[in-house]
């Protein structure tokens, strides 16, 4: 997530500029924003890819495939291939053509993070933004920035599920109304524990939704099988009201039983939870990232005795 400072930036519109993000970072984010609109889109220069970053794609993409099993939900596996050939680099027409036929989203290319209106402006109109550049290949086990791969290979799957569809979509409309309540760093909050870093319980055991992690060579199997993390029953209000880190995997995790009960929980007016967040923090104080809160409920069926129910060896488990 990020916010832009400027005039010309303050209208959610491209100034040209790459936008200052809430996290702390020594650089400030790649991309070149010269050449995107002012809805931050730009064109996907699909030819000038080098056949060494085609190839970096496919090496990450067999990497992170082959950790799924046992660790992906169900709706992220099916939908995988649909991203087409796993040896280069996806054309996002040819995607989003597949992807509008089953959701009636269509993938758009950025050069970066983008400022938080304009991303809920694409969200609202099922217009899913993605990096259009790739990592370096000194960066294939850990990234800070999304590049191409996290947004691709992380998120785009889920968005052929019906569900999850709608609910990015709501999700979209619900910054904007929470950019009018200054709410925008609450709502935020909820997409980090929910769409980047959510886990799911399941027959099976737990799996990971959350784009971060479906992307991640390493906290993929960490968020679903270490006893260490705290893994909590998704509560929206408890959310907006936690601290999360961006530069280690996460303390504590937020576990849902279905995307039917994300969207449902998501669906009433946020405009009284907003406001009573912001009362309880300021009489409570917020929750460190990793901190528990008084009702927490643990969130099962993880417990370090029962996490052998996931089969950690089990081939195509
Ligand atoms: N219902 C929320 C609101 O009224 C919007 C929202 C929907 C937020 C889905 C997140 C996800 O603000
Ligand atoms: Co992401």
């Amino acid at each position: 997530m990020s916010i832009a400072l400027g005039a010309a930036a303050r209208d959610g519109k491209n100034a040209g500029v790459a936008p200052v993000t809430y996290g702390e970072g020594e650089r400030p984010p790649r991309g070149d924003y010269s050449r995107a609109r002012d809805d931050y889109c730009c064109e996907q220069d699909w030819a000038a890819y080098t056949e060494a970053e085609h190839d970096l794609y496919r090496r990450l993409h067999a990497r992170q495939s082959a950790l799924l099993p046992g660790h992906a939900c169900d709706a992220f596996v099916r939908a995988l291939g649909r991203l087409g050939a796993p040896e280069r680099i996806p054309r996002f027409d040819a995607v989003s053509d597949t992807l509008e036929r089953s959701t009636g989203w269509r993938l758009v290319a950025v050069p970066g993070l983008i400022p938080e209106e304009a991303f809920f402006r694409l969200l609202a109109a099922r217009r899913f933004p993605v990096t259009d550049w790739i990592r370096r290949p000194d960066e294939f086990d850990y990234i800070v920035e999304p590049d191409l791969f996290h947004d691709l290979f992380g998120h785009v799957p889920l968005l052929f599920d019906p569900v999850f569809a709608d609910f990015m979509q709501a999700y979209g409309e619900g910054g904007l109304k929470a950019a009018r309540l200054g709410a925008c760093e609450l709502l935020a909050r909820l997409y980090w524990y929910t769409v980047e870093f959510g886990l799911i319980a399941t027959p099976s055991g737990l799996r990971a939704y959350g784009a971060g992690l479906l992307s991640s060579g390493a906290e993929l199997s960490y968020c679903v099988r270490s006893p260490q993390p705290r893994r909590v029953e998704f509560e929206p209000a408890r959310m907006m009201r936690s601290r999360y880190r961006i530069d280690s995997f996460q303390p504590t995790y937020f576990v849902i039983r279905s995307f039917e009960q994300l969207f449902d929980a998501c669906a009433p007016d946020f405009a009284p939870v907003y406001a009573a967040v912001r009362e309880t923090m300021a009489r409570e104080g917020e929750i460190e990232a990793g901190a528990g809160a008084p009702g927490d409920r643990a969130a099962g069926p993880f417990s370090p005795a029962t996490s052998a129910a996931v089969r950690p060896t089990a081939p195509g488990a």
